[in-house]
């Protein structure tokens, strides 16, 4: 997967190398240590149990972009105070709570290169810190005071929650369309990308304008993100990407790459796609003839169309603010989430 350098790129070295977020990285050091520091302290309980288990997740990395993004929103409007920091937190800790739980329900078993939590310890142990974790988000945000934010975070998760629950109905429902489908990934994940950029500009008490320049950004940026994984998930070399290829098929998702490959069906490939789908009856090879019907209709291609749709709203998004450094490395993680390999 490759995109042509945005116009947003600038310098002669802009052409030959990938996009990556290790402008935007190198900008926020200095915050996102103290994020981690953050992290660390809030997931702290005398029931071992609790930091045991968070702390496999958090260990294992992940690429902390939702806090990154508050992190730059709030560089990005020149924020000069320090709640971002455990704001930023707070929406990796809704991320990581999210995971947890989305693991048990995917019955998936890597992530981030690593063992799930729930694949170590169980399903319930995953719910139960995966609670804990959502709790304690919920702690930090009533220690920062703002109803403001309070209400934005607690909206996403509601959303967030919906968004999964809608997924789950429409899992083997092969009649599932593209707007269901934008409908489920705005709700399950961009709408925490949304709320992740949108505080940046809401604890500096920035204008309206840039306050929803930046929700917009977040909310493009993350369906961008959400379409690129669901192609990752048939298309991936796992070692990069660090989770199982494949498990969207082996647990009957309607991603978009599925939808568009069965509305281009003749009967016989969409008797194919009711069997794997509907009816969830997999053979070996069949995940393979998936991905040759993805092939013949270029559907993973078209689904990355659509990423780059999403990603130029996102840059267009950006044109309110001045073009400074931390603009710039944002533009740089949209190029990234489109061109990314995990
Ligand atoms: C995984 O998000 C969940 C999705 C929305 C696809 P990330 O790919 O940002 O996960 P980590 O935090 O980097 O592991
Ligand atoms: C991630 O969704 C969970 C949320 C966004 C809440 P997916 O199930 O599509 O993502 P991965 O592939 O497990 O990371
Ligand atoms: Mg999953
Ligand atoms: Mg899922």
């Amino acid at each position: 997967m490759s995109v042509t350098a945005s116009a947003s790129q600038s310098g002669p070295e802009a052409a030959d190398r990938r996009p990556s977020f290790d402008a935007l990285r190198a900008l926020v050091a200095d915050d996102m240590a103290k994020v981690n520091e953050t992290i660390i302290r809030e997931m702290h309980s005398p029931v071992a149990l609790i930091p045991q288990l968070a702390g496999h997740i958090v260990a294992s990395g992940g690429k902390r972009l939702r806090p990154m993004l508050t992190l730059a929103a709030a560089g990005l409007v020149g924020y000069e105070g320090s709640r971002h920091i455990d704001l930023a937190a707070c929406v990796e800790f809704i991320h990581t709570a999210t995971l947890l739980h989305d693991d048990v329900v995917d019955e998936s078993n890597l992530r981030r290169g690593k063992d799930t939590a729930n694949a170590v310890w169980g399903n319930q142990a995953s719910v139960l810190v995966g609670d804990f974790l959502f709790s304690r988000a919920f702690q930090l945000m009533v220690a920062d005071g703002s109803l403001k934010v309070l209400k934005i975070l607690s909206d996403a998760s509601a959303v967030i929650a919906e968004g999964e629950v809608h997924q789950l109905v429409t899992t083997n429902d092969i009649e599932t369309t593209e707007a269901a489908y934008l409908q489920v990934i705005e709700s399950k994940t961009a709408v925490l990308f949304a709320a992740a950029s949108q505080i940046g500009a809401v604890v500096a008490e920035r204008p309206e304008s840039e306050e929803r320049a930046l929700e917009s950004f977040g909310r493009n940026l993350g369906v961008a993100f959400q379409l690129v994984d669901d192609v990752l998930d048939y298309s991936a070399q796992q070692e990069a990407l660090g989770k199982t290829v494949g498990d969207d098929f082996r647990e009957g998702k309607m991603t978009l790459p599925v939808i568009l490959a069965y509305a281009a069906g003749d009967a016989e490939e969409r008797a194919f796609w009711s069997r794997v789908i509907g009816d969830m009856e997999q053979d070996e090879g069949d995940l393979a003839f998936a991905q040759a019907l993805m092939a013949k209709h270029g559907t993973l291609a078209k689904s990355l169309n659509r990423a780059r749709d999403y990603a130029e709203a996102a840059h267009r998004d950006l044109d309110l603010f001045a073009p400074t450094a931390h603009r710039r490395a944002m533009e740089e993680v949209i190029d990234f989430c489109v061109d990314r390999a995990y």
